[in-house]
């Protein structure tokens, strides 16, 4: 039985904080947070499952999904006892319900249910690229709305032009592979394994300028849609043309300096596209250093100004759950009973205001 919930406006009105508890289990990270709408975030903590999947050379769900069994309940546990609270101080729990892996998703979202359940507190479950795409608010210089965001992960790459709480207007996307996956994929062929965006800029940093250009995919013609997938074929045959001659940290600086330019110069655009001056960049791609100083720069130069979470609130994390959560908890959008709801797709724009 579903119902929507008047207790957190009940909090509102008494203006009372609420302490949400948020659970990230969508893809190899658990992540657990407590936000507290007074005091902000209280506690965070991350289990990555990155060593796990890396003799594999990518996620494996089924693994996934058993970590997360193992890993969530501690984890909450922890993460409660490090806010300073008892369990039944929370007042909502978040979790994330897609998109994602669904045997993954299941976990959080059956593990925050039953313990929203138990309290007698509302549940929600949240949207992760909502989640990325707020988390620069968890930061000190929160971005007011309206901004453009740019998302980059794994699974995504977009510009959304964002009015406010699930109010988003798809600008572009990836025609075909996501930016992180890119990076995942370019990593496998030099040979560096998963995952790759992180081992492509350690590399790149002992990397320069050579002959070597690639391609900056679709940036010559007009449109906000991206295109990765080409890339990795430059870098394939980049790697057969040189024969080893290349030394692999310049393939990993030329191909940086290919994805950063295309995602800096359709960010530009897109902002002037939508008439906003704000840029809010979110997801695991987003912690990257050469994007980073990238799009201060095209921002300098524009008249916008660029927000980005700390890096470890790029990545997937709890706190931007929690968070996110809150938000939707605030507006009376939670839900409580039993049963709940997992999507492995789940359009953005399919979301309501909250
Ligand atoms: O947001 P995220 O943690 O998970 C998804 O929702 O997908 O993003 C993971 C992606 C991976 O493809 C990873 O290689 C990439 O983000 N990534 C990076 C960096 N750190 C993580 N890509 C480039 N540079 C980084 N420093
Ligand atoms: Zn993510």
């Amino acid at each position: 039985m579903r119902a929507a919930l008047p207790r957190e406006h009940r909090q509102q009105a008494e203006g009372r904080d609420m302490r949400v508890l948020g659970i990230e289990t969508s893809c190899d990270e658990t992540g657990v947070a407590v936000y507290d709408s007074g005091a902000g975030l209280l506690a965070h903590r991350l289990h990555s499952q990155v060593a796990m999947h890396a003799d594999y050379g990518g996620v494996v769900p089924e693994l996934a999904s058993r970590d997360h069994v193992r890993r969530a309940v501690p984890l909450v546990r922890e993460v409660v006892g490090e806010a300073g609270l008892a369990i039944g101080d929370l007042d909502g729990v978040a979790y994330t319900a897609g998109p994602g892996l669904m045997g993954a998703l299941l976990v959080g979202a059956g593990l925050g249910r039953s313990l929203a359940f138990s309290l007698g507190v509302p549940a929600v479950g949240v949207h992760h690229m909502e989640a990325h795409l707020l988390a620069p608010r968890l930061e000190a210089d929160a971005p007011a709305f309206p901004f453009v965001a740019l998302l980059v992960s794994g699974g995504h790459t977009m510009l959304v032009d964002v009015e406010g709480v699930g109010r988003y207007r798809l600008l572009g996307e990836s025609v075909d592979d996501a930016v992180g996956e890119a990076f995942d994929k370019t990593a496998k062929l030099l040979g560096l394994g998963y995952p790759g965006g992180p081992r492509i800029e350690a590399l790149a940093a002992e990397g320069g300028p050579s002959e070597l250009r690639f391609p900056r995919p679709m940036l010559d013609r007009p449109g906000l849609e991206f295109s990765f997938s080409g890339l990795k074929t430059s870098v394939l045959t980049a790697l057969e043309k040189a024969g080893g001659e290349l030394a692999a940290a310049d393939i990993a600086w030329a191909f940086q300096e290919a994805v950063a330019d295309t995602l800096v110069e359709k960010s530009r655009r897109a902002l002037a596209a939508a008439g906003r001056e704000r840029l809010v960049v979110a997801g695991g791609v987003g912690a990257n250093r050469r994007l980073r100083s990238g799009l201060q720069a095209m921002a300098g130069e524009a008249g916008a100004t660029v927000h980005f979470p700390r890096p470890a609130f790029c990545t997937d994390n709890g706190a931007m759950v929690a968070y996110a959560g809150w938000v939707r908890l605030a507006a009376g959008q939670g839900v409580q009973g039993d049963g709940f709801q997992a999507r492995a797709r789940w359009p953005l724009a399919e979301l309501g205001p909250a």
